[in-house]
């Protein structure tokens, strides 16, 4: 077999050379037969195509196992292109030779199964056409990230999983045995981030993030992925200007490379073309709860953080991402300062998605107030002698410096237009789940 050539579907549907005789392997999608006939349909990893098998068009053994391989199994298939109206891409195959590689059994999935069901089978679920699709587009993105910084000039900079401090806060940590001592899974890049901005200056990483969420949200999971950089001399305007570059950059790069995806996906390509077009806005946390209270009827009280419900309704009236920025001072990490225009609120900012999508950036510039970070930490119970190497990166040629961290699966959620953040990894882990 060594010397066929194999050709993908898409190759097949793009060339369509009629009665080119072709080799393709695949996976048997669908599959129904009736007498001397059984019409399979074949996908591959670039998409689906119809293949009819005609008793004495191939060997009488090949037919009856084209006839009895159930959906799933994987096959092999000599064929002849042919164009047929009927098929859903135009154009079909007449099986001339049908190897059945592997005979599946029966496939647990069948239509319409819940997604718990569909979250236990994930091992097999994430061949559907739905999670191929979104993997390719989280690929094209994840691409799309590592392109964005290292044509900026940024050093992709690695920093410990194990980690003995906490950073956006103790109650989400995950502690790991560490031999005769403890330690916690990373939570975020950025305190070791920070120790390198002064030698690197423009860094930037995607990693595995863990943090025991208790809620059980559409949005929340336990392991995520997160794109952080980190700059030395800039502030948080010249950041939250990258994050949105960077938004938009990714979205281009799907909108190039995926439109297959996002149409099986049921996106709408305009909107989001529109989007990755457009400017967006920033409007500070006081500006979103005077929105909130005359467009929305809503009254948050001023130093409450927005919860989920503010943000949906927030964003009923932008078609875009936009950036929040000076939340207060109070509710904020011990990491963002104090805004000296506006010392109630921190210099920091979230991004929020359009829909229900919530945030998907967040970041801040840095605090350079050893006493005022010590303070904080004391408050909610941190032994701040755990970070004193952190306060010596303000003693030793300290520069103003800022950056943030963006969810992968938020933005692949929202880019697919999928409801829960669990369909946008492959196996997702949550307070409930685990396995596979
Ligand atoms: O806003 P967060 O907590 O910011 C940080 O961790 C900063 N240290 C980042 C930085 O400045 N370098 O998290 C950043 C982003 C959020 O905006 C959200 O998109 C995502 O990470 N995120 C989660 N995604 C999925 N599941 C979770 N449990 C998440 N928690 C945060
Ligand atoms: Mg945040």
């Amino acid at each position: 077999m060594s010397e066929v050539r194999w050709k993908k579907i898409e190759e097949i549907l793009d060339e369509k050379r009629t009665d080119e005789t072709v080799h393709l392997h695949g996976w048997i999608y669908r599959t129904r037969s009736s007498g001397n006939i059984a019409f399979t349909v074949i996908r591959d990893v670039t998409g689906t195509i119809q293949a009819t098998v005609k008793k004495g068009n191939l060997p009488d053994n090949e037919f009856e196992d084209a006839k009895k391989a159930l959906i799933e199994s994987s096959v092999e298939l000599k064929g002849i292109v042919k164009e047929d109206k009927r098929a859903p891409e135009g154009y079909e195959l007449q099986v001339k030779g049908f190897n059945v590689v592997n005979f599946a059994e029966p496939f647990p999935i069948v239509k319409d199964q819940s997604p718990e069901f569909l979250l236990d089978q994930r091992h097999l679920w994430i061949r559907s056409q739905k999670l191929t699709s979104i993997l390719k587009i989280r690929s094209t993105a994840v691409g799309a990230i590592h392109k964005f910084f290292r044509d900026r000039g940024y050093f992709e900079f690695d920093a410990p999983i194990l980690q003995p401090n906490q950073c956006e806060g103790g109650s989400t940590l995950f502690e790991v045995k560490y031999y005769d001592n403890k330690t916690y899974l990373s939570q975020t890049w950025q305190l070791y981030a920070e120790a390198a901005v002064f030698s690197l200056e423009k860094i930037y990483n995607m990693g595995p993030t863990f943090r025991a969420e208790r809620s059980k949200t559409s949005r929340h999971l336990s392991e995520f992925w997160m794109a952080e950089m980190e700059a030395a001399w800039m502030d948080l305007h010249n950041v939250t200007e990258i994050a949105k570059e960077e938004v938009k950059f990714i979205l281009s790069e799907v909108l190039k490379h995926n439109k297959r995806e996002l149409n099986l996906l049921k996106q709408d390509i305009n909107k989001l073309q529109h989007i990755a077009e457009s400017e967006f806005s920033t409007i500070t946390y006081t500006k979103a709860l005077e929105i909130l209270n005359e467009k929305e009827n809503m009254n948050v009280q001023w130093g409450k953080d927005l919860r989920t419900i503010e943000e949906n309704k927030l964003m009923n009236h932008f078609d875009t991402p936009i950036v929040v920025t000076n939340y207060p001072l109070e509710i904020m990490a011990f990491y963002k300062p104090k805004d000296p225009d506006d010392p109630k609120t921190a210099l920091c900012f979230d991004m929020i998605a359009p829909g229900e999508y919530g945030e998907i950036v967040g970041g801040s510039q840095r605090n350079l107030d050893v006493e005022d970070m010590e303070k904080k930490l004391k408050e909610s119970g941190e032994n701040i002698e755990n970070y004193e190497w952190y306060f010596d990166l303000r003693r030793y040629g300290s520069v103003p410096h800022s950056g943030y961290g963006l969810g992968v699966e938020r933005v692949v959620a929202w880019i697919c237009g999928i409801d829960n953040i669990k369909d946008a990894i492959p196996f997702p882990r949550t307070i409930l789940r685990f396995r596979p």
